[in-house]
């Protein structure tokens, strides 16, 4: 498995990744919104606010994951893990993980202090994570399922309490995703 970072070339691939996987395990409709999402993110989000990096294996593309910046109001640089999909035949043998690993490290060398992530924190506590809440940091809409609100300092300790609001890039300025 070899590891690398998104460019736009990989574009159509990458959308068609993130349908399909969604469409496996949640459904059609949803593949399809995560499709959608993934386009939306990747065509209206900056380049210098937007990191992806891609697993690929023999076969071709076996996974991606997104990084989007995040505005926080301590000023730290924060960024936001979403999505990520890992190919339905290639899941469970570690790669999701590893490309989690592979894109917090990206991070680290640009210095980014701090990652947040909305998922299942059975998951994700695997790779850092852990869980929050909006009274240590407001997340930019209510959320529906408020156990799934993680984060993470990348130069280790816990994440700082702070006060005011955050900001999404706008693929992700949507309440329905939160
Ligand atoms: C979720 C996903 C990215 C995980 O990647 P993966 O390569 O399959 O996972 P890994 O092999 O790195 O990790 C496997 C471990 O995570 C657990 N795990 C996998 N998917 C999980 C999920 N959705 N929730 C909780 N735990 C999960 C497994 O039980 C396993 O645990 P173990 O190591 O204790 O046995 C991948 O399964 C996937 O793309 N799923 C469909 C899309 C999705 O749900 N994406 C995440 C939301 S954005």
């Amino acid at each position: 498995m070899e590891f690398s970072l998104y460019t736009p070339e990989a574009r159509d691939k990458i959308v068609a990744l993130f349908t399909r996987v969604f469409s496996a395990s949640e459904g059609e409709a949803e593949g399809r919104n995560i499709g959608d999402l993934v386009a939306n993110l990747t065509s209206t989000t900056p380049a210098d606010q937007l990191i992806g990096c891609v697993a690929n294996d023999d076969t071709g593309i076996a996974g991606a994951i997104f990084f989007s910046r995040f505005v926080v109001p301590s000023g730290q640089l924060a960024y936001l893990l979403s999505p990520v999909a890992v190919a339905t035949e290639s899941q469970g043998i570690g790669v999701g993980q590893l490309l989690i690993q592979f894109g917090l490290d990206q991070l680290r060398a640009r210095h980014v202090d701090l990652v947040f992530t909305y998922g299942d924190p059975a998951y994700y506590t695997k790779t850092g994570f852990m869980q929050i809440n909006d009274s240590i940091v407001e997340p930019p809409y209510p959320l529906s399922q408020p156990i799934g609100w993680l984060a993470q300092s990348l130069a280790g300790g816990a994440v700082p309490a702070m006060q005011g609001q955050t900001k999404c890039v706008a693929a992700f300025a949507n309440p329905d995703y939160w």
